[in-house]
């Protein structure tokens, strides 16, 4: 045997950073990391576990290192299950309008082990909120549920547009505050990233209503968009503007190849557009839900029929796409493969999310086509009103999170006596 072969491959060690301080960037940059509230830096808390496998789950998938692969020394003894998980939406159901939704901290003290079995039991955050960077969210749940999170545990809207960096070179990123999804698409990958502050600021009559603030106009970069071709469009988080960005994308959509300035003869020629979810409401801070990016792409639609009398076919990621959900499986089974030495994923996965049309949907959905069980449960803190009809039935519609999470913990249980109940009918007597 050759001495390489003999070198067991190491980890890089695990950082925990401080929550208060801590940077999209330094998180992003130095390998696998957890955020940590200052009261518990000096030592992990009972978060510590899940938070940290799962960090190295997902560098181990996104790294192609695949479940398939021989687990990484699974730990002697844990008390965390592998037999079910928990996923968690996060507007409507553990923030609200930029607030912790109270019950949310009980519900993850419960996961953490604070429950009446004393196990603890996994969980991620699936959500299809963006505009800021998995590592930003991260740090921002950190802070809003007072624990360790890593940024492993997130599953945004725009996580798989990462995918299509290698597909698209100059692409239009709409959305967001400020610069801030062109960081995120350039963290992804994007080679060559415009905004649309930038094609106001090579052209101002682009935009008869929308003038740019000293600060946008700081950092938008000039360039001669005659001279450019963009060749997708992306909205990445909720327009600020949708007047001015819809004027834009109806621009490239009727243009030869992506190119300002010019008119396809037959509104056949424009780049492709993608959404990083279909939201048309979520539930903010308001008392009724507010219209979101979905509604932004049915108005796209609508309008382009009307300019063009075509029809537009625009293409949405997030819930409840089938492939939110696969990501989030082939996440539990690295994790299962890595902590349990099991290369499946947790046998059910329970869903908690507030709105029908994507949560429930998706959950249900995925539910008829995975190997695993997908449960879903609808909470009554967001989008969905009680008195409502659901169009999406749930599995079982609680008040809150932490309802949730009761709720699963005792299914599990009722299973497991259930189980044992059935094997102890089943297995024959014993004869003197
Ligand atoms: O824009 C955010 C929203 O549509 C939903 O986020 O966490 O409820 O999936 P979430
Ligand atoms: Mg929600």
């Amino acid at each position: 045997m050759s001495p390489a072969s003999l070198v067991v491959p190491q980890r890089a060690p695990m950082r925990r950073l401080n929550s208060v301080d801590a940077t999209t960037e330094n998180v992003r940059i130095g390998g696998p990391t957890v955020v940590v509230p200052p009261k518990h830096l000096m030592a992990p808390s009972d978060a510590h576990e899940v938070a940290a496998a799962f960090e190295i789950a997902r560098h181990e998938l996104e790294s192609f290192r695949s479940a398939t692969s021989s687990p990484s020394s699974p730990p002697l003894e844990t008390l965390i299950t592998d037999k079910f998980a928990f996923a968690f939406d996060i507007d409507g159901v553990l923030i609200r309008g930029g607030k912790v939704i109270p019950e949310a901290i009980e519900a993850m003290k419960q996961l953490n082990g604070e429950n009446r079995y004393g196990i603890k039991i996994p969980y991620i955050f699936v959500t299809n909120g963006g505009g800021k960077t998995e590592q930003e969210r991260c740090i921002q749940l950190s802070q809003q549920l007072r624990m360790e999170v890593s940024p492993g545990q997130f599953i945004c809207g725009h996580t798989p547009m990462r995918e299509m960096a290698e597909t698209f070179k100059t692409v239009l990123v709409v959305g967001g505050e400020g610069e801030k999804c062109r960081e995120v698409a350039e963290g992804y990958g994007f080679k060559d990233v415009v905004t649309p502050g930038d094609i106001i600021k090579d052209n101002q009559d682009t935009t008869p209503f929308r003038k740019l603030t000293s600060e946008e106009h700081k950092n938008s970069r000039l360039r001669n968009f005659a001279e450019v071709e963009i060749e997708a469009i992306f909205v990445f988080a909720d327009s600020r503007d949708w007047a001015s960005d819809q004027q834009i994308i109806l621009d490239l959509l009727m243009s030869k190849n992506g190119r300002l300035g010019t008119r396809s003869e037959t509104f056949e020629d424009g780049p492709p557009v993608f959404f990083s979810h279909n939201d048309v409401v979520w539930s903010a801070s308001h008392d009724l839900t507010r219209i979101g990016m979905g509604a932004l792409r049915v108005s796209l639609e609508a309008m382009f029929k009307a300019v063009t009398g075509k029809d537009l076919k625009t293409t949405a990621f997030g819930k409840p796409q089938m492939g939110t959900f696969q990501f989030a499986t082939r996440l539990l089974q690295q994790w299962r493969n890595d902590t349990h030495g099991i290369n499946s994923p947790p046998d059910t996965v329970y869903f908690v999310g507030d709105t029908p049309e994507s949560d429930i949907r998706g959950t249900n959905e995925f539910d008829n086509e995975a190997e695993n069980n997908w449960y879903s449960i609808l909470v009554r803190t967001g989008v969905f009103q009680e008195g409502t009809v659901p169009r999406f039935v749930p599995r079982a519609t609680v008040d809150t999170v932490l309802q949730a999470v009761e709720h699963g913990i005792e299914r599990e249980y009722r299973n497991a006596l259930k189980k044992r109940a059935i094997s102890a009918n089943t297995t024959p007597a014993i004869e003197e």
